[in-house]
């Protein structure tokens, strides 16, 4: 294995998979990558779920490559695209280079049409760097932080209640703590619910009384989880799109963590400043 970020794993080669790059090429293929080779060795394979769904690679062979550059390739069988498993299997192709080689920039060549190429050279932190044959040509640092998960910014220490809890117990936890959300859980170890400032002002405004209220009444049920891979800019995306403040982080059915909309601000604030100095 050449590395995995749990989700997409990067493997050299092995006997058939050429024949599966063959077979697996489509009219995206050809537009963008031309008539390609009959017998394709990529330097890596992309694995999710044990099933191949295409390859990375890299050479240096071109003129307009400078010293320390190399131009990275990609592929993705169409029926895995649209999932993130390009981003992530080229992120982890820039990690190898960086671990395991003397190359220090990663650079791509991409037609000005090829927009989902464009959009991953962006989601990546390519800048382009003028055109090489009327097409546009992009660079990036292979030590460039790669996309942050939530996994990094996560509180790990969750405040949770019972869901016989009163409402008045699960306020003081929250105010004690200073967050504004507490995960209900039922015998300790199942996720019930989640309640937040909003179901407590909810509850408020209804007149429940704290002391008898009970949180089963007032929690928000069927909650939303995330995975802890999910990068920090997909879980901000899908707090905006849904309007939540938290989320907790789950695996397998195991609560890891919460995170929240502060926490996430708090870190791009955080990481824009230290880019720009
Ligand atoms: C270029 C190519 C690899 C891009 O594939 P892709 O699936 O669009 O790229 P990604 O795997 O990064 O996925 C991004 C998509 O997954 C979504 N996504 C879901 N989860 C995601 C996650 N955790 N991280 C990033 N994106 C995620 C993104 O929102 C985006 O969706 P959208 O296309 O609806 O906007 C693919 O189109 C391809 O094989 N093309 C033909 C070959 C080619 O052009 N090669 C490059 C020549 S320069």
């Amino acid at each position: 294995m050449i590395a995995t970020d749990g989700v997409v794993t990067l493997r050299a080669p092995r006997p058939g998979d050429a024949q599966a790059f063959v077979e697996g090429r489509d009219g995206e293929f050809f537009k963008w990558l031309g008539p390609g080779s009959d017998a394709p060795a990529p330097v890596a394979c992309v694995w999710v779920d044990d099933q191949l769904v295409g390859w990375v690679d890299y050479d240096l062979e071109h003129d307009w490559l400078e010293p320390g550059e190399v131009n990275i390739g990609y592929y993705l069988f169409a029926a895995a695209r649209g999932n993130g498993y390009a981003s992530r299997a080229v992120e982890l192709l820039l990690q190898h280079l960086q671990r395991d080689t003397e190359h220090a920039v990663a650079t791509l060549l991409i037609h000005p049409e090829n927009v989902r190429s464009i959009a991953l050279a962006h989601r990546l932190g390519f800048v382009q760097r003028g055109e090489v044959k009327g097409e546009p040509f992009f660079t990036r640092d292979v030590r460039l932080r790669p996309m942050a998960t939530v996994a990094e910014v996560m509180t790990t220490n969750v405040l949770t209640v019972d869901p016989t809890a009163s409402i008045g117990e699960a306020a003081e936890k929250m105010m004690d703590a200073g967050v504004g959300a507490v995960v209900v859980m039922e015998d300790m170890v199942r996720l019930t619910g989640i309640v937040t400032e909003r179901d407590i002002l909810r509850a408020v405004a209804q007149r429940a009384r704290a002391a008898e209220a009970r949180v089963r009444q007032w929690m928000t049920e069927s909650v939303i989880t995330i995975e802890p891979e999910t990068t920090v800019e997909d879980a901000a995306k899908m707090m905006f799109e849904k309007n939540f403040r938290h989320l907790p982080v789950c695996k397998d059915g195991r609560l890891l963590g919460i995170v929240s909309l502060r926490r996430l601000s708090q870190y791009e604030f955080e990481h824009s400043k230290a880019a720009s100095t």
